[in-house]
């Protein structure tokens, strides 16, 4: 990541930023029941740009791929405190198959996969990217019916791990976490059609990082201050730096060494001296190949607009 393409947050960043060059699967760094709130964005299946760390991670086909990050939902599952909360921003893919073109359903797979880890699913947001091409869209002409639904919606899904969290009467942390009516009323529509996507730096470093308008949000919706918040894929560090902004404490992991190295740097850019770990064992764990393969790389239809 080049300096100065880090998400801009107009508070002072304070409180302590723990960095692990390791893998979100096994998190031996912290302990259970140590963190309030994740907050991540993972590598989407089956969209190209992941292809080459998927298969770094061992992970060739569809199944291989959700089982990466479901292992990463079991860790942040044994991390989190009785009550903490989990949010995902995810996006489906669409991209050829053994049978053509087609949907591959991650939000769905990532509900499933969460709930069978022993989360609670939560109503979640869809985040309608207000978009500079709204006739644009996925098939031949005007003619029915092979032409294509836009997917112009991403997933936020939010998980519990328990019951709910519970806090002292008048607690001053979570008084001092309190939002406004209005702020109340857009956070917790359904649908976030506010939120432009975030800059994604120069062509061909593109980095999947989301704006920090998602991660405030998330962080001020989920978490109190003084919370420690966790991104197990933090990437660029748009969670982290959204935490620390409004008081809480980050931890972030990133297996990747050049973009571990970048937000190293950002981090330091920013004036912190981040706790710097290299998790034990992190060297990545080969994922197990499940039979079934997903065939992927054919070309999706031509985009017309
Ligand atoms: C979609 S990006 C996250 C972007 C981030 N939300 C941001 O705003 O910059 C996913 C990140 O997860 C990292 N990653 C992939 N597999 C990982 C693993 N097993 N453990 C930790 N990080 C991983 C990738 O290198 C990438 O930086």
């Amino acid at each position: 990541m080049a300096r100065g393409w880090g998400p801009l947050v107009s508070r002072p960043l304070t409180g302590e930023l723990r960095l692990i060059h390791g893998d979100a699967r096994r998190l031996d760094e912290l302990d259970d029941a140590s963190v309030h709130l994740t907050v991540t964005s993972p590598p989407y299946p089956m969209i190209p740009q992941w292809d080459r760390l998927f298969r770094d991670l061992g992970a060739k086909s569809y199944p291989a791929m959700l089982s990466v990050l479901a292992d990463a939902w079991r860790e942040s599952h044994r991390v989190l405190v009785p009550g903490g909360l989990l949010a995902v921003n995810i996006g489906d893919a669409l991209r050829g198959g053994p049978n053509g073109f087609r949907l591959w359903p991650n939000h769905a797979e990532t509900l499933l996969a969460a709930s069978r880890i022993g989360f609670t699913p939560l109503p979640y947001v869809l985040w309608k990217k207000p978009t500079n091409r709204p006739n644009a869209f996925l098939g031949s002409g005007f003619l029915p019916p092979n032409a294509y639904v836009t997917l112009d919606c991403e997933y936020i899904l939010l998980f519990r791990k328990g019951g709910l969290r519970r806090f002292p009467p008048h607690d001053a942390a979570r008084e001092a976490s309190r939002f406004g009516r209005s702020e109340r009323d857009r956070w917790f529509s359904q649908v976030w059609s506010d939120v432009r996507g975030a800059r994604q730096g120069s062509p061909g470093r593109r980095t999947g990082a989301f704006p920090s308008a998602v991660a405030e949000r998330l962080v001020r919706m989920f978490s109190v201050v003084g919370d420690t918040v966790l991104d197990p894929f933090a990437g660029t560090g748009t969670t982290l730096w959204a935490a620390l902004a409004w008081g809480r404490r980050a931890v972030g992991v990133e297996w990747e060494p050049t973009a571990f190295r970048s937000l190293r740097s950002e981090a330091e850019a920013r004036g912190f001296r981040p706790v710097v770990r290299r998790a034990r064992g992190s060297e990545p764990r080969l994922a197990s190949e499940p039979e079934e393969g997903a065939r992927g790389g054919q070309s999706p239809p031509r985009r017309r607009s």
